[in-house]
């Protein structure tokens, strides 16, 4: 097959990193741009923005779009940047309808009360994007279910409309936030009444982003192709199987890339020693520091767990206070980063205090601070009870930090269970979601952590493998083509 031809794409999103991120979603928005033009495309990255970008680090265009909404002109004003040949990073400021709030979607109180306001404006702004800013695309890809409205909307637009009949992609990232707000809000999204229907907007009696997304979208795509198939079911659907099945046959699933600069033992600004597969002796003054950093006691033969997540029902923290128990009675130490929903802070910071010595815990955000636990771990844990992708496993396979995960969605694509007799594998999976399972698998990584020979050749299998946004960019972009 001939190398295919860059395209002008309108890449949008509720977060992107380097600016914004909260999760997942934030590397992704971040890479994919950059891989999309390292293979020859002109993206435009458009975002909302939000009080902690830094106003003042970007340019001011003067540009401005208006959106009327219930019959009043809202008015949003341009700045960009480019930080990346290729890739124009845009921003939406909008500060009456609160998108100069310093977080992205909410604060200790929840999610911002407004955020169909807030997200409905940015959704009806894209269409007018192209002829504010001057950039043509020939597709139009949006993200998860804060930009779901965007291919309904450009399904809508006049003749002559620069965007009309411009391909939409609708990715998928997380089926469990679905941006369902009530009805009396219809009217701010301006869209003919018929639409709040099955056939249209209705999402069980409510307005649904992410399913009017679905709807659509010219091409969905969910973040691995085994997530892409779980959601067609019952389970995995959150009531939207039945869309999602409508939709079938222009569902893929495209597996996310990690960015491999930002994640590169070999050159991570964040550890206090480089590694690589060819010389580890970096890795293990990792470990060291992360041991010392919290106190940590280095028994022979320990190993010493790394988990970095948002403490949330999907992330499996129920089976790991399930089986904490059984799990501090195995020769292990285990370093916990994240914040999320109080039962689990409260369950981990109960569990550091009662395994003084074996336990280091931080409640908090802290990028640093996940790089370093990437390093300094022997193992990884993610015991998800789904897990769209992904990306801290793909880290740790790079940063040679053996993954023990659930088998689900992207962890079932990445991870292979180690097979000793073949010398393949890269990890350990575990399958029923139970207390059991995992201390079963968690026991035999223990088990297999204490041959060396065994060891060294798992975490040498993970580092040569190649999770970078490359190939991924390229399934997108053979996508794209077979839309324009
Ligand atoms: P999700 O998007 O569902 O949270 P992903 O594995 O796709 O899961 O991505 C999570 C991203 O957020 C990773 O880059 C991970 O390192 C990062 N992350 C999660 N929690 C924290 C935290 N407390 N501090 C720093 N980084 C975090
Ligand atoms: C979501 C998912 C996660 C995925 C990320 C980026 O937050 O929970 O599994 O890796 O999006 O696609």
């Amino acid at each position: 097959m001939g190398k295919k031809r860059g395209l002008n794409v309108l890449f949008a999103a509720s977060e992107a990193l380097p600016f914004a991120k909260t999760g997942g979603l934030g590397d992704v928005a971040g890479g994919l741009p950059r891989a999309l033009a390292e293979a020859g495309c002109s993206v435009a990255v458009l975002l909302p923005l939000y009080g902690c970008i830094d106003k003042n680090k970007l340019q001011k265009t003067g540009t401005t779009i208006t959106v009327m909404i219930s019959g009043r002109p809202y008015i949003g004003t341009l700045y960009k940047k480019e930080i990346f040949p290729g890739v124009t990073h845009w921003f939406l400021h909008q500060p009456e309808l609160y998108f100069s709030r310093p977080n992205i979607y909410g604060d200790q109180n929840g999610d911002y009360p407004d955020n169909d306001a807030r997200f409905i404006f940015f959704n009806r702004a894209l269409a007018e994007f192209p002829t504010a800013a001057g950039f043509h695309p020939a597709v139009v890809h949006v993200n998860d279910w804060h930009l779901g409205l965007v291919p309904l909307y450009l399904k809508l637009l006049p003749e002559g409309h620069p965007l009309r009949g411009v391909p939409t992609v609708f990715s998928i990232h997380n089926l469990a936030y679905q941006g369902a707000f009530p009805r009396e809000s219809y009217p701010l999204t301006g869209l003919p009444e018929k639409y709040f229907s099955a056939e249209g907007v209705e999402s069980w009696g409510k307005i649904g982003f992410m399913k009017t997304g679905i709807l659509f979208a010219d091409a969905v795509t969910a973040v691995s192709p085994t997530y892409a198939k779980e959601i067609l079911g019952k389970e995995l659907g959150f009531g939207l199987e039945k869309t999602l099945n409508q939709r079938k046959k222009s569902l893929s699933g495209i597996l996310n890339g990690i960015d491999a600069d930002d994640w590169n033992p070999a050159t991570d600004k964040h550890l206090p020693a480089a590694y690589s597969a060819k010389k580890m002796a970096g890795k293990a003054k990792c470990r060291d520091a992360l041991l010392k950093k919290y106190g940590l006691q280095d028994v022979p033969g320990r190993a010493v767990i790394g988990i970095v997540s948002r403490m949330v029902e999907q992330k499996g923290f129920d089976l790991i206070t399930a089986a904490e128990k059984d799990l501090m009675k195995l020769n292990i130490a285990l370093v916990v980063l994240g914040t999320g929903q109080p039962k689990y802070e409260d369950g981990l910071r109960a569990l550091a205090k009662k395994y003084p010595g074996r336990v280091g815990l931080t409640i908090g955000y802290d990028e640093a601070l996940a790089h370093l636990i990437e390093a300094g771990s022997d193992m990884f844990l993610m015991p998800s009870h789904f897990e769209p992708c992904g990306l801290n496993q793909m880290f740790s396979l790079r940063y040679g930090t053996v993954p023990v995960v659930r088998a689900t969605g992207g962890l079932a694509d990445t991870v292979v269970n180690w097979q000793p007799e073949k010398k393949k594998g890269n990890g350990f999976l575990f399958k029923s979601a139970t207390s059991q399972a995992l201390l079963a698998v968690v026991k035999k990584a223990v088990k297999t952590f204490a041959n060396k020979k065994e060891w060294d050749r798992i975490v040498q299998n993970g580092m040569a493998e190649d999770h970078s946004w490359r190939k991924s960019a390229d399934k997108y972009l053979a996508l794209y083509h077979t839309l324009v």
